[in-house]
């Protein structure tokens, strides 16, 4: 029985609309191998994961150096040495006094324990999201995900929960033309949602610095400045999901630093670890020690091996000048996407801060109707032109390039070709 085959019968799959048709046999830096040795530019990075590259041969000696001493005791019955160095190597590179972490296995129980210490430390027990976004697959982080295509047949979610309007210039939902002059009003209705929707006992605002499901959208310069100002006006913490935008991806080690705000409390998970599976949300002190005895553990969070991966992917990320790298990278790619919009009437909006890019693709200017089935013609055509890439958006529109940030120029020419080129091939659809 071929891969394929027990994959229909014995994996779980029917969430996915299908599984891309690619049997993958090892990758390396940005490129990935089939079975039958095909190979692929990988601009999607395994949803945003592999930042510091496939087969990063430094993170893989340390996960191995780390695996041979001790896979698992729990970090959290007993003292792990490397679990430590991790935590203090976060207090260094996350923003402002953020200082103590607690490992998990993924994003979403990240974002579950945040909240839960976010409760804890407030005594209030509401939470304000932001539409469009998307915080995990578990009930909480469901709860808070304005996304209904993700919560759809799991429903009904937790009360307490409102959601702001998604500071989304192009498609702005509060009908302003132009972001410059609206005075960030969707900022100012964070106070109004709070104080309207909610009954006065908001523990904390979540939100991702670059929205990456909702279709990779960067909010307005000042948004998260004028947000935080309202928020501590309120009494309400700032959970900054980095779970997607962390670890170099947007071109600084966090994406909250472009906007030059101090979260109270960061999630994380992706990136940290090159691949392994790790999660952790990090807190200022006075935060983290809200947690009391039984509020909180994971049997598996924290991993030796993952943490080590962890450790040895930070360090590669400092040494090289990963974030700067993606920076560098990401300006010249979308200046030539931005570029080739003159040509190419799919293209509305090409945006994104790095290495975390999204190209909105549209029917027409005037209507900004949503090309889904576009996006999807130019994913799959990718793919059979050796090109891995995302799609995202609530609407599916939205193309996504998230390589790992250690791609190479010339993988850089082949992403922008083969994009450019299905692009024209979709074009070719609509007209038929
Ligand atoms: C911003 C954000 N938060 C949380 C999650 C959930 O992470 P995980 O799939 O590791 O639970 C994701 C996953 O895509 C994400 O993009």
């Amino acid at each position: 029985m071929g891969v394929q085959e027990q994959y229909r019968d014995y994996v779980m799959t029917g969430f996915v609309k299908r599984i891309e048709p690619v049997v993958v046999d090892h990758g390396e830096g940005a490129r990935l191998y089939d079975v039958d040795g095909k190979e692929y530019v990988d601009c999607f990075a395994g949803i945003s994961v592999t930042n510091a590259g496939h087969h990063n041969e430094a993170i893989l000696e340390a996960a191995k150096a780390q695996a041979d001493r001790i896979v698992h005791a729990c970090s959290y019955v007993y003292y792990v040495p490397v679990v430590g160095q991790l935590a203090e190597k976060i207090a260094q590179i996350t923003p402002g006094a953020l200082q103590k972490t607690f490992f998990a296995n993924s994003g979403a129980e990240a974002n579950e324990g945040a909240m839960r210490l976010a409760k804890r430390h407030t005594g209030r027990r509401e939470f304000l999201a932001i539409e469009s976004s998307f915080h995990g697959r578990t009930y909480a982080t469901l709860s808070i995900t304005g996304n209904s295509g993700r919560k759809k047949g799991g429903g009904p979610y937790m009360p307490g929960v409102a959601f702001t309007p998604t500071p989304y210039c192009y498609r702005c939902p509060l009908g302003f033309d132009d972001c410059e002059t609206c005075g960030l009003a969707c900022a100012e209705r964070v106070r109004e949602v709070a104080r309207l929707h909610l009954s006065g006992e908001c523990c904390a605002f979540v939100a991702e610095p670059v929205m990456g499901e909702g279709g990779i959208i960067v909010p307005p310069d000042g948004y998260f400045r004028a947000v935080k100002q309202i928020l501590d006006e309120e009494g309400i913490l700032f959970i900054a999901d980095e779970v997607q935008s962390g670890f170099g991806r947007t071109g600084k080690l966090f994406a909250i630093e472009h906007y030059g705000v101090e979260p109270d409390i960061v999630t994380m998970a992706k990136g940290i670890a090159d691949g392994w599976p790790l999660g952790a949300f990090t807190a200022r002190s006075e935060i983290a020690d809200a947690f009391q005895v039984g509020d909180h553990l994971s049997t598996f969070g924290g991993n030796p091996v993952s943490c080590a991966a962890s450790l040895a992917n930070i360090e590669f990320m400092q040494q090289v000048d990963l974030p700067g790298q993606a920076a560098a990278k990401g300006e010249k790619l979308m200046a030539r996407f931005r570029d080739l919009m003159k040509d190419q009437p799919l293209i509305g909006e090409v945006r994104g801060k790095g290495l975390m890019i999204g190209i909105e693709l549209i029917k027409d200017p005037e209507s900004k109707a949503y090309a889904t089935a576009e996006a999807g013609f130019v994913r799959n055509w990718c793919l059979e032109h050796g090109l891995l890439i995302g799609v995202g958006g609530n609407f599916g529109n939205v193309l996504r390039l998230q390589p790992p940030l250690v791609i190479d120029d010339a993988e850089l020419d082949t992403v922008f070709a083969t994009v450019a080129e299905a692009l024209v091939e979709a074009g070719k659809l609509a007209t038929v």
